[in-house]
């Protein structure tokens, strides 16, 4: 922390889940501290696959909170030992998870353990290294994924070529219910996926600077997948 600056003044600066980051109207900055010291984790280039994974998969469960906050509820009856009361369920469509293949899979089991009955999509696309364009190898959909609210996880939102993509192609499927959620997003991904995808809401833990020539989120925390996995 710098000299002179209070833990309380970063904390009520950073407390906050904010729409319209970034300057676009569709991006969620989700940066509760928790949030925030985890990600400090998860980008430090000491830690090793054991703690990354179980950082991603703290910081999706916390961030899946925030991104299911609009679930609608509907009025159910329950009896309580003392007397029968009105409360809430969630209502509506069922939700549906869509990893993008492979680092998207790190986030799924966070999120499964908020809501345990969704149901998991897989999408495999990778990065050509040399065009940083999406190509997909791979998908396997629930079988009413169009009736699902969805979303749509990967940890790494550079270009926005693989999320476009991915989402392009569950709307070629008939769904229209669509939600994106990263960990890290540089603001030309951020501007892509908005320009490709004004309908779709975007979930962020936070908003670097820049990608390099290469595609690279600067500062962001490296290949995700291959951190993940240790592929290195
Ligand atoms: C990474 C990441 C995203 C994609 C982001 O995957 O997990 O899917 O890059 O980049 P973009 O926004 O420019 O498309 P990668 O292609 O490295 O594949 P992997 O998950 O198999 O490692
Ligand atoms: N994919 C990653 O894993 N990291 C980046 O910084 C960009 C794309």
């Amino acid at each position: 922390m710098a000299a002179g600056t209070s833990a309380a003044s970063i904390r009520s600066a950073n407390w906050r889940h904010s729409k319209g980051a970034g300057n676009l109207s569709n991006v969620h900055l989700i940066d509760h501290p928790l949030i925030q010291h985890k990600l400090t984790m998860i980008r430090d280039k000491e830690t090793g696959p054991k703690d990354f994974r179980e950082l991603m998969d703290e910081i999706s469960l916390l961030m899946a909170y925030e991104v299911t906050r609009e679930l609608p509820l509907q009025e159910v009856v329950v009896e309580t030992p003392i007397c029968k009361t009105t409360a809430y369920t969630i209502a509506g469509k069922k939700v549906g998870i869509v990893p993008i293949l492979r680092a998207g899979l790190g986030m799924v089991n966070g999120i499964l353990r908020l809501i345990p009955t969704a149901k998991v999509g897989h999408i495999g696309v990778y990065r050509d290294r040399e065009t940083l364009l999406p190509v997909e190898y791979y998908c396997k959909l629930p079988g009413d994924v169009e009736e699902r609210e969805l979303i749509v996880i990967d940890p790494m939102l550079a270009t926005g070529g693989s999320a476009a993509a991915a989402i392009t192609f569950l709307k070629d499927r008939g769904c229209t219910s669509i939600k994106l959620m990263c960990l890290l997003a540089a603001p030309e991904g951020l501007a892509a996926v908005e320009a490709a995808h004004p309908d779709v809401d975007i979930f962020t833990a936070a908003i670097d600077e820049r990608l390099n020539s290469h595609g690279y989120i600067i500062p962001g925390l490296g290949d995700a997948g291959d951190r993940l996995f240790g592929t290195k």
